[in-house]
């Protein structure tokens, strides 16, 4: 597999799909692997259930909402490893609110992690990926990158934006040898709605339905990494929620409908 041999960064590595996608690319051979999220001690968790040796992985705890201190994360990595081959920003939040009753800075805050986090770390990587003439960008959107449900405004319109910005650069930096791979999953089951901001920014604290009988974090896994050693540009993974995106794409208006009556989160 092309992801063997390589230097790859994961964000949001201490659970869910992140801690999937770490055990997975650990089984390649020749793998040096990076495990970013805020809690140091899950994160310790993680890299002992790599079983990589301590030399290959290298645990690097940050907020990604904190934008100044990227820049000398990517050093700390180029630091240890030389190179960052591939980069899987998959830290995000999610949201259960309405409009009505959601406070801004509940907006800002979904924005910061899932926007602007992924645009600030994007940038202060690319100078070292531009100069190895090699490395992909893997971005985790949603179904909700492509459409929009109830009480996800914010997290929508985030990961919405994740696509405007991906597009342009896959374009921009395609000739100088560098990929960009967008993965849209469906209910995958992991933590995101009990971590979701509720109206006030406090956690949603509930295990909703649709995750809980979702797709396993390592299935999916699999699914993108065959995706991504095939540079795929964009590509949609779950269940049959995925049909939404088409029926988004060729039937909107009856995607309306269906989303405007239906109940519950
Ligand atoms: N599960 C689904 O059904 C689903 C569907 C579509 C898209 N997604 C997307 O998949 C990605 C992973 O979510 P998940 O489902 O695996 O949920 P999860 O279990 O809640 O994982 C979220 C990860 O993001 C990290 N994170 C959150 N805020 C962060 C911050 N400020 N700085 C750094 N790391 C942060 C968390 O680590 P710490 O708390 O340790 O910081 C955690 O590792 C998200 O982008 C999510 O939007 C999930």
């Amino acid at each position: 597999m092309a992801l063997a041999n390589s230097v790859i960064w994961i964000t949001g590595a201490s659970s869910g799909i992140g801690e999937a996608i770490s055990l997975a690319v650990s089984k390649l051979s020749n793998v040096k692997l990076v495990l970013s999220a805020r809690r140091a001690d899950e994160l310790h968790r993680v890299a002992i259930a790599t079983g990589l040796p301590a030399s290959n992985v290298l645990i690097l705890p940050m907020d990604v909402a904190d934008l100044d201190s990227l820049p000398a994360h990517v050093e700390t990595v180029r630091q240890r490893f030389g190179r960052i081959d591939y980069l899987f920003q998959n830290a995000g939040i999610s949201q259960r609110s309405l409009v009505i009753d959601t406070n801004f800075s509940v907006y800002k805050q979904i924005m910061d992690v899932n926007f602007f986090g992924v645009v600030a770390l994007t940038k202060a990587v690319l100078p070292l990926m531009l100069a190895q003439g090699s490395g992909h960008f893997v971005v985790t959107s949603s179904v909700a990158g492509k459409l929009a449900t109830k009480q996800r405004s914010g997290y929508c319109a985030s990961k919405h934006a994740l696509h405007g910005f991906f597009d342009a650069l896959r374009s921009e930096v395609y000739e100088a040898g560098l990929r960009v791979t967008i993965v849209c999953p469906g209910y995958i089951r992991t933590a995101i709605s009990i971590n979701a901001l509720g109206p006030d920014g406090h956690t949603h604290g509930k295990m909703d339905e649709n995750q809980e009988i979702g797709m396993a974090p390592e299935d999916f896994a699999q699914r993108l990494l065959r995706a991504v050693s095939k540079e795929k540009e964009e590509v949609y993974i779950g269940g049959s929620e995925i049909y939404g995106i088409y029926l988004k794409r060729f039937l909107p208006g009856l995607l309306s409908r269906i989303l405007r009556n239906r109940k519950g989160v």
